[in-house]
């Protein structure tokens, strides 16, 4: 589809694309009940489509989703005796002015009151009583004539079958899933082996139409109006000339459900300010409420006033809605990343290109299950639809098919524990770690054994997972109060290993406390992380002493990350505290603690390097070590020199003050030359910091 900058529509060709891309969404939208363009983007399409028919009406083609109801809904047998309209939109309090000052340019005169009401996010029905008893429900269809659903009632919370009074009416409103129901819904069908719904809407028009399921869901209905049918009798007359704000009083009255028992209740007011304030009441209600709303709905409320306005094929002149942002969006999934939860559920997590929603940024979305993956054929790389409103957690809808080019490709599932290496058991929808809740200590485990934490040797997971299942320890803070007799007693532990394993966790005891710090695996503090805060702190007491505020005195920890922290250590104190009572060390060597609030700093404490070798350089280390630093990973050469008073990077920038580089080094060599940043061999820096090659106990 051509269209300018502006998106206007270039020409016939142009218009007749969009057209034909609003009718396919359109069709989308009503018939599969999965939309394929959000409402953001099918709007702007409409208005687009609109704009050009203004300037080239001759030009209207039939199938415009302008002049029909509902943009083509699939029509169904049942003729609505009062055509069932559309509204039209305005998305901004200018727009919404200058259409209020059209209503009464036409009327001739200042409308008398205003409704303002939530638009419900669902599907518009008509609920025909008769004599009081609940006689057929029809859906809008394109507004002529609509699908006959009553094989819905008494599933639709809200709509009586039978009313207070014998009422012959037609009483139409919208039917929803609450956010409630619409997850109750999803447990059912899951255990039915059917596909989540993607949203509470497509839920309910899903359910709406669905005849033999083997399973009941449960939805709300709405009222926003009612009208009289042959044989109402004196209610004829009444309905016509009652305020709409009384008809909804009148049927509420009858038992039948209005948003008057919501948060944002329909009221009724006189001034153009005073709707807007109504307006925006609503929209901040949005995100608190149990139930969808894409807008709001302001409706001359006499029914003089509407008379006068009258109607248009499509909607009616007296009301409007008024657009809130789209709680869909297209965006791409750019990777699945894999959670093991707590109790071993193995979980995919999408991971989006952001995409802002109703006020916030969307970078992840929850999906449920592998399975749900594989039906709803995602692959990496696919434009998807992203559902997200209020507080609730962001899902996937659907891949967007038809923008696919073909580079995607499939997601990867896992083939064991991405936590710690067990088998997955796949016998479910859901895939669980066979350790179930020992997954967690077993991976944490074995990352505090790890190289760059206590550095424990001879304890790989398979070893971990041995004195889990031996029920020898819970945590690692366990390992400290292992006996000689326990590790005998165990399966292929003989007395060599046991004693290199208890000299192992004994070197451990004596680690500097950045790796019994880092051993924690506190989230956000990894090595270097770690190795900061305890040479900020100097003690475990004082980093677990220190509030937020003094966690973001140490570089790179700000507001949110030092919040986290603070609550992380709170609940790993038990865990702590069984160090402690292990004597386990609890020290930086080298490092001095900061001054107390309040204290005058000692002379020379500003900063603690000051006088060490690498005393305010940033050091980056590449290529391979070799002599005196042959056998040194890369977190231990990074030790090495913020020992000696250095800061250690991992990129060459203008910053850099010194690049050790080693055999093989590559680009990050030909960087700091292009720089004219200092260049020492891996000898030559040993040489320079050799007092600290052995850390200090
Ligand atoms: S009045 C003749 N009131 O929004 C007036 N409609 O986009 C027509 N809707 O077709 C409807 N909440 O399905 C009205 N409070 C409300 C509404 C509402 C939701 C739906 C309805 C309508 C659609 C137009």
């Amino acid at each position: 589809m051509t269209t300018n900058s502006a998106g206007v529509l270039a020409d016939t060709a142009a218009y007749a694309a969009a057209v034909e891309e609003a009718k396919r969404a359109a069709a989308a939208y009503y018939t599969a009940g999965e939309s394929r363009l959000d409402d953001d983007a099918y709007d702007r399409l409409v208005r687009g489509i609109a704009a050009y028919e203004e300037e080239h009406p001759q030009e209207v083609l039939d199938a415009s989703p302008t002049g029909k109801v509902a943009g083509g809904a699939a029509s169904g047998d049942v003729p609505h005796t009062v055509p069932m309209l559309s509204l039209d939109n305005v998305f901004s309090a200018e727009q919404f002015v200058t259409w209020t000052a059209s209503v009464e340019r036409r009327i001739g005169r200042p409308v008398a009151a205003w409704s303002v009401e939530p638009k419900l996010d669902g599907l518009a029905v008509a609920a025909r009583y008769e004599r009081g008893r609940l006689d057929r429900l029809v859906t809008r269809g394109d507004g002529t004539a609509g699908e006959d659903v009553s094989h819905a009632i008494g599933t639709v919370l809200g709509l009586p079958e039978r009313l207070g009074a014998p009422a012959t009416l037609e009483v139409r409103g919208e039917i929803l899933m609450t956010q409630e129901q619409f997850e109750r819904a999803n447990t059912v069908r899951t255990e039915h082996g059917a596909a989540p719904f993607a949203n509470p809407r497509n839920g309910a028009a899903g359910t709406l139409r669905a005849k033999d399921r083997a399973y009941r869901v449960e939805m709300t209905f709405f009222a926003y109006g009612a009208l009289a049918l042959p044989g109402s009798g004196e209610l004829t007359d009444t309905l016509a000339e009652l305020p709409h704000s009384e008809v909804l009083e009148y049927v509420a009255g009858l038992g039948v459900h209005t948003a008057a028992d919501t948060a944002v209740a329909p009221r009724t007011v006189t001034t153009v300010e005073e709707v807007q304030a109504g307006v925006e009441d609503i929209a901040a209600l949005r995100a608190t409420l149990p139930f969808g709303i894409d807008g709001i709905v302001i409706k001359a409320d006499l029914a003089a006033d509407q008379r006068d306005a009258g109607s248009g094929t499509r909607a009616p002149r007296w009301a409007i809605a008024y657009k809130l942002p789209a709680v869909e969006k297209v965006t791409r999934l750019l990777d699945v990343e894999w959670n093991v939860g707590r109790t071993g559920i193995i979980a995919p997590r999408a991971v989006l290109e952001p995409v802002e929603i109703d006020g916030s940024t969307v970078g992840y979305a929850t999906l449920h299950n592998p399975a749900d993956i594989t039906r709803r054929d995602l692959r990496l790389g696919d434009h998807v639809m992203v559902y997200k409103a209020g507080d609730i957690i962001p899902r996937i809808e659907a891949p967007v098919a038809h923008l696919r080019t073909g580079e995607e490709r499939p997601v990867a599932f896992p083939e064991v524990c991405p936590q710690c290496g067990s088998e997955i058991d796949m016998s479910e929808q859901r895939w669980r770690c066979t350790r179930g809740r020992d997954c967690r200590v077993v991976a944490s485990i074995s990352y505090a054994a790890g190289r760059d934490q206590l550095d424990i040797e001879g304890l790989g997971a398979t070893r971990v997972v041995q004195l889990v299942d031996a029920g020898l320890v819970r945590d690692f803070a366990d390992l400290f109060t292992l006996e000689r007799e326990q590790l005998l007693a165990l399966e292929r532990m003989g007395e060599t290993s046991t004693d290199n394993l208890l000299a192992a966790i004994e070197t451990a005891r004596t680690q500097p406390l950045s790796r019994v710090f880092c051993a924690l695996g506190v989230r956000g503090t990894g090595r270097s992380m770690s190795r900061r805060i305890a040479r900020h702190f100097a003690s475990m007491d004082r980093i677990v002493a220190a509030d937020a505020e003094a966690l973001q005195q140490v570089d790179g920890i700000g507001k949110e990350k030092a919040a986290a922290v603070v609550t992380e250590l709170e609940e790993l104190a038990p865990l702590i505290g069984k160090l402690v009572a292990a004597e386990v060390n609890m020290t930086e060597p080298g490092a001095t603690p900061p001054p107390e609030p309040g204290a005058e700093p000692e002379e020379g404490a500003e900063d603690g390097a000051a006088g060490l070798p690498l005393a305010g350089m940033t050091v980056v280390v590449t290529g391979a070590m070799t002599g005196a630093l042959e056998k040194l990973s890369r977190n231990q050469m990074n030790e090495l020199i913020e020992r000696a008073g250095g800061k250690s990077s991992s990129s060459v920038s203008k910053r850099t003050s010194l690049l050790v580089a080693g055999e093989k080094a590559g680009s990050k060599r030909s960087k700091a030359e292009d720089l004219g940043v200092r260049i020492a061999a891996p000898e030559e820096f040993a040489e320079l910091v050799e007092t600290y090659l052995t850390p200090v106990a």
